[in-house]
């Protein structure tokens, strides 16, 4: 596996490659392994970048108490099949204050994440833009692969890669979870071993919701409102502060109505378990 530091480096080993690549920001688990391996056969060098992207981080959130764990990636990424790790220092990716950014359609990023992270999607948009330019700079193009845990960071990209007619295609990778249901994530680390236990219920409740949503609309008694706002009860009733828990339509996020059938729909959920803030989905 090469390990590229700076931009010149990592665009001479991908001159006429086609790239395959997973955009992370390390502290990986087999969430991302799982992407690294859907990645592998859609291009003929498979690329993972690890960067603790700064801008996407409000002042009170943890960017520098991110988790780095520099050995263990890079030993789990060599035995992923990985061929190029990127892994710029921050001045290698901002030499200079990145004031031009990507600015995300509001209507899509300024709901639900980017309702309670205020720039969050420009955070992310910006260094993706750039990750982009360094990978497929040299080759003209490839393929991405981002997971659906991050659902509508997901629908942000894509919609960036579409308007900006960028050669790529993004591939969406399954949400991988532990045995119990809880979606694997780098912030899991931060649970205690009680609070790791009882993380799961925010994959419950969005099951529930889903469910019970699918049978009011079935029965035709759905009322949209109180569907979401019991199973906040019911998670502030355990001991979590939820920012949503809501029902949106597949295609842009949009809250769902009695019009829109199930099998178009996701439900949505982002809540704090003590000082640890998690995000789930689940379509249906
Ligand atoms: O999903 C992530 O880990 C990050 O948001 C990403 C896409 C690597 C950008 O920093």
């Amino acid at each position: 596996m090469l390990i590229a530091h700076s931009i010149p480096e990592l665009r001479a080993a991908l001159v006429g490659r086609r790239p395959a690549f997973v955009p992370t920001m390390g502290n990986l688990h087999e969430g991302h392994l799982s992407l690294v391996h859907q990645a592998r056969p859609l291009g003929d060098t498979t690329v993972v970048s690890i960067f603790v992207n700064r801008l996407q981080f409000l002042p009170h959130e943890d960017f520098d108490s991110y988790p780095r764990t520099w050995d263990a990636d890079c030993a789990k990424l060599q035995a992923a099949g990985c061929d190029v790790l990127f892994a710029p220092r921050e001045n290698d990716l901002y030499p200079e204050p990145q004031t031009f950014k990507v600015h995300p359609d509001p209507q899509l990023a300024d709901l639900l994440e980017g309702q309670f992270r205020p720039g969050f999607f420009i955070g992310v948009a910006t260094v993706v833009m750039k990750l982009f330019s360094c990978v497929f700079g040299a080759s003209g193009g490839g393929t991405a692969v981002f997971g659906r845990k991050d659902y509508q960071q997901l629908m942000v990209i894509r919609q960036m890669v579409r308007q900006f007619a960028l050669p790529i295609d993004v591939v969406a990778g399954d949400t991988s979870r532990a045995p119990d249901g809880l979606a694997l994530s780098s912030r899991n680390g931060y649970l205690s071993l009680q609070e790791r236990a009882e993380a799961v219920a925010l994959s419950q409740a969005l099951q529930q919701l889903s469910d019970r949503w699918a049978a009011a609309h079935a029965a035709g008694t759905l009322q949209a409102a109180n569907l979401e706002h019991q199973a906040l009860d019911q998670l502030r009733a355990r001991g979590w502060l939820p920012d949503y828990l809501t029902v949106r339509r597949r295609a842009d996020l949009q809250p769902a109505t009695a019009l829109d059938a199930p099998g178009t729909l996701v439900a949505l959920g982002a809540a704090r378990l003590g000082a640890t803030r998690l995000i789930d989905n689940r379509e249906f």
